[in-house]
Order: structure tokens, then C-alpha cells, then sequence
């Protein structure tokens, strides 16, 4: 048998339950989740509209990105008032009962806080540019040139070109990681702490969840902001050791309110241990830091595993391991594998231990959308072509009809196209279909709610299978649950032993196992 945990424990909410967030968290990209004003954008009445749609798919809580006032520079991770709604999706109101909806239906509610950078038309940096003296200034940062004239140091930006752009009117460079429209905040200064934190308290005390951390590892620069020392790469205000300071703090603040607030960041830092380190020592920050090693893994079982193990390993004592397939800011998993492998990506994704983020349209295998780049929305696409991310964002597929049913605007008026499948590939087709992507989806998500070991059990990798086929056994009291996924498009035989299939990826399957099973291409079971 392979890597086994000594201990593993779940961590519990205030009723001895396993808390919500070690449940499954799916992600609503809000501009495209369901438009209920005919814009072409959706909003947060549109969200709420959908969430019947969530509490029975058996989902535990939604993530929402932000829908905070912006200029869009950035599609709302360009923050100009932390504490408010963008007009676009809606009010404040239309927040509340959102959240009072969700609550009612025993969904969580998880926004996102984006602390590393604001607006460039955010008040406090309108402020800050507008004279070297003002009380602002100091909330950015703000350097001057080097004696020739140059920029201060030799840092790039994550989304093309340097990191510091010119501010003539006062004659000094401001560092931003990302767009010249996103200038990073100053986190070394307290009343930045204090402002943010204050931003916090403000959707707390409204009853928000938790939060998901907008590159959380940046909040921190190297204080004497020295050059890369590679380059090109990225700016050295990746990761650097203060910002734990930072959540731990937060952490305090959320474990300061009733329930079970949280926090989760991301955190793209390769190297395991020092990605573990944002759990805290003692498990004082984070309550984890998005794990995203499935995104770019090679769909091969023995990848697979070795990543899996990885993460177990580096995971803390205490702390709860996590898993991700897509995101707004990826080429969604039917693309990466292909639609054949995506049945198996999923069942991978909700019977690992840990928590799952199941990105919105993954449930049904959306697939990325060729964006011509006359359509080109993304910043990111427009200066670094290639990387845009428009295919990954387009409308939630919610039905054959006019827009799929994601608003009542013409298809042309949407703000990006509809996925080239949507005719086949939505909601209202694969509810009727048993042998749909969304049946298989709703079916491992009910039996993750069933079954406790599933949920909660111990994870133990099973040695001796044929090499391009990965299996995990997951252990709660006497539950035994084994998992045995295919990478192959061929057949492979495994001896199981006694075991009973409790679900197939493959809605055809008819035999049982009976000591062994012949697993067909790319076909995944639950076995009991
Ligand atoms: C994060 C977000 C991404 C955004 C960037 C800058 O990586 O996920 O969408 O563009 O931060 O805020």
C-alpha cells in the first residue's frame, strides 16, 4: 500500500460537525452567471435567482467574484469602493437577500477580497496621486526614479510590461503587479491595514461567510525593493514572509465572529512547504490556500497521484487539504483533457479528501470559447496574446433557447458570446439525461453527502495497479471506500476483491466487480 496519513482529523464547526467550507465551494463568476435586466451582464438578483440551482446540484456554498464598483479595468479585481455593489449587478439590497436567500437554503456565501492592489479611480489613490504630501500619498507605492532617470527597480508586471508606471504630475513611478489601473497598496502602512480590515468587518457583520483572497502572497513587498535577480520574472513582491502577518491578523478578526468564517487565498507559489506555510503555524492564517497543482498536471495517473500525495504531504497537521479544477482565470478542464477525460476529472475532483472548487459550467463540461480578438474583452488577452481569458468566462449554459437562457438580450448583445455547444451542452438538457455530464456531477455530490468516509475518511493511495490507472482507498471508522480512475482509452483489468460499485462514470455499466473489474477507457468507480 502507498502513502498513508498517520492521523488526519477534519476540522469542526461550532455544532462538532466537519465545518461547511471542508464541503464543496462553487465558483459564480457574476457578469456571467444569469442577467436578469437584459444588459448582457449578469448580476446579483440573477445569482439569487439561480440559487434553487445550487441548493439541489448539493453544493455546501458559492464563491462569488467581485461585484464591487469598478471601472471594469480588470472586470471588477479593479476595486474602487470596497463596501458597495457596482450598478451593474445590482445594490446593497440585492447583496442582503442574496445572502438571506442562500442562508435560507443552507447555502454559504464566500466573496472576494481583493487587498494587494485598488483602482486607479479608487478615492484613496485619486488622493494619493494628486501631491506628494498628501495624507494618502504613503497608502501606495510611490518611488522615485533612479538617478538616470529609470524606474526604480527591474520588477514586471504579472499582466505584460514593467511594474511601475510614470505619474508626471507628481514626478514618481507607482509599482502595480498587474495593470497600471491596478496600483498595489502600501500594506506596510497601518491605516492601510485598518482600511482594508474595516472593508472586512463591513460584509462580516452583514453575515458574509468568508473570503477568497485575491493573490494573497503579493500583499507584502521586499521592503528595500531590490531588483529580480532573474529576469525577466515576475516582481519580487511574490510571497514575501510578512504577509503572514497579515493573515494572521485576519484570522483573529474572523475567528472573532460567531460561526464558522473563513478564508481561503490564493496563492500560486509552487514550492509545497512554502505553499503550506499560509495555513499558519498552528494553523493560524489561512484556512487554506488554494491548491492548484491539478491545473497544469499532465493527465497521467502516476502525475496525478504524485501531485495528490504531494499535497497530502505538505498539508500541515490540523490543516485540510483542497483541490481545483478551473477558474476564471484558466482554459477550462474539457479543453485541458478533453471532453473524454472529463467525466473522470470530475469524479477525481469530489472524492479526493479535501475541499472541492467546482468552477460554475464545469458541471455540465462547458468548454472554452474561441474568442476572435475583434470580441477580445480580457486586459490580459489584449497585451499578452495567447492568454486571454474570455474563452473560460462566457455565459452560464443554462438552457437551449434564445441566450441559453442567460438573459433576455439579443445573443449578440451578450457580453461575450455563447459557447459554441450550448444547444447541447446546459442545464435544462443534461437535468433529463442519466447519462449527462450534470447527472454524473449531481450523482458524486450526493454520494460525497452520503457517504461519510467520502467526505471526511483518511486518503490512502492502493499500489499495484496497472500503471495508467490511479486508485485511492478513503477510510472513516469501518467505512472503506475505494476510488479507481482510468487514464487510458484502453481497457484494464484490476482485481478489486469484494466490492460493490456504488457509481460508474459510465452510465452503461452494468456488472458489479465480482473480485475484479474490467475498467473501461477512461472510465472511473466508486466501489464499496
Ligand atoms: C487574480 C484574479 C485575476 C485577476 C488578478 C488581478 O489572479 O484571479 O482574475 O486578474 O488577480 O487582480
Amino acid at each position: 500500500m502507498g502513502y498513508e496519513l498517520d492521523e488526519y482529523e477534519v476540522p469542526l464547526g461550532e455544532n462538532g460537525k466537519a465545518a461547511w467550507w471542508t464541503g464543496v465551494i462553487y465558483q459564480v463568476y457574476p457578469r456571467s452567471f444569469q442577467d436578469t435586466t437584459g444588459n448582457g451582464v449578469g448580476d446579483l438578483a440573477g445569482i439569487t435567482a439561480r440559487l434553487p440551482y445550487l441548493a439541489d446540484l448539493g453544493v455546501d456554498a458559492l464563491w462569488i467574484s467581485p461585484f464591487y464598483p469598478s471601472p471594469m479595468a480588470d472586470f471588477g479585481y479593479d476595486v474602487s469602493d470596497y463596501t458597495n455593489v457596482d450598478p451593474l449587478f445590482g445594490s446593497l439590497d440585492d447583496f442582503d437577500d442574496l445572502l438571506a436567500e442562500a442562508h435560507r437554503m443552507g447555502l454559504h456565501v464566500v466573496i472576494d477580497w481583493v487587498p494587494n492592489h485598488t483602482s486607479d479611480r479608487h478615492p484613496w489613490f485619486v488622493e494619493s496621486r494628486s501631491d506628494r504630501v498628501n495624507p494618502r500619498r504613503d497608502w501606495y507605492v510611490w518611488r522615485d526614479p533612479k538617478p538616470d532617470g529609470s524606474r526604480p527597480n527591474n520588477w514586471l508586471s504579472m499582466f505584460g510590461g514593467p511594474a511601475w508606471t510614470w505619474d508626471a504630475g507628481t514626478e514618481q513611478y507607482y509599482l502595480h503587479s498587474f495593470l497600471a489601473e491596478q496600483p498595489d497598496l502600501n500594506w506596510r502602512n497601518e491605516q492601510v491595514q485598518e482600511a482594508m480590515f474595516a472593508a472586512i468587518r463591513f460584509w462580516l457583520d452583514r453575515g458574509v461567510d468568508g473570503f477568497r483572497i485575491d493573490v494573497a502572497h503579493f500583499v507584502m513587498k521586499d521592503p528595500a525593493l531590490r531588483d529580480n535577480l532573474q529576469h525577466p520574472a515576475p516582481p519580487r513582491s511574490k510571497g514575501h514572509h510578512d504577509a503572514h502577518g497579515v493573515y494572521r491578523d485576519l484570522r483573529s478578526i474572523l475567528d472573532g465572529y460567531d460561526g464558522e468564517r473563513f478564508s481561503v487565498g490564493e496563492i500560486h507559489i509552487d514550492d509545497p512547504t512554502e505553499w503550506a506555510s499560509y495555513y499558519g503555524e498552528g494553523n493560524d492564517e489561512l484556512h487554506m490556500p488554494f491548491n492548484f497543482s491539478l491545473l497544469n498536471a499532465p493527465w497521467d495517473a502516476t502525475a496525478i497521484r504524485d501531485r495528490v500525495e504531494t499535497i497530502e504531504a505538505a498539508v500541515p497537521p490540523g490543516g485540510w487539504p483542497n483541490y481545483v479544477l478551473g477558474n476564471h482565470d484558466e482554459p477550462r478542464i474539457t479543453g485541458r483533457v478533453g471532453r473524454e477525460r472529463t467525466r473522470v476529472a470530475m469524479m477525481l475532483l469530489l472524492t479526493l479528501r479535501g475541499t472541492a472548487t467546482l468552477y460554475y459550467g464545469d458541471e455540465i463540461g462547458m468548454s472554452d470559447r474561441e474568442i476572435s480578438p475583434q470580441a477580445q474583452q480580457d486586459p490580459l488577452g489584449s497585451r499578452v496574446p495567447g492568454e486571454g481569458r474570455d474563452g473560460c468566462r462566457t455565459p452560464m449554459q443554462w438552457d437551449p433557447g434564445v441566450a441559453a437562457g442567460f438573459s433576455s438580450a439579443l445573443e449578440t448583445d451578450l457580453w461575450l458570446p455563447l459557447g459554441d455547444e450550448f444547444a447541447m451542452i446546459n442545464v435544462a438538457v443534461e437535468s433529463d439525461d442519466p447519462a449527462s455530464m450534470l447527472t454524473l456531477t449531481r450523482s458524486l455530490l450526493a454520494l460525497r453527502k452520503r457517504i461519510p468516509a467520502l467526505r471526511s475518511g483518511s486518503y490512502l493511495g492502493i499500489d499495484g495497479l496497472p500503471a495508467d490507472v490511479y486508485g485511492y482507498e478513503r477510510r472513516s471508522g469501518s467505512d472503506r471506500i475505494r476510488v479507481l480512475l482510468s487514464f487510458t482509452d484502453e481497457t484494464r483489468m484490476v482485481t478489486t476483491g469484494p466490492g460493490r460499485v456504488l457509481l460508474s462514470t459510465d452510465s452503461d455499466r452494468t456488472t458489479d466487480g465480482g473480485g475484479s473489474i474490467a475498467l473501461g477507457p477512461n472510465e472511473g468507480v466508486v466501489l464499496a
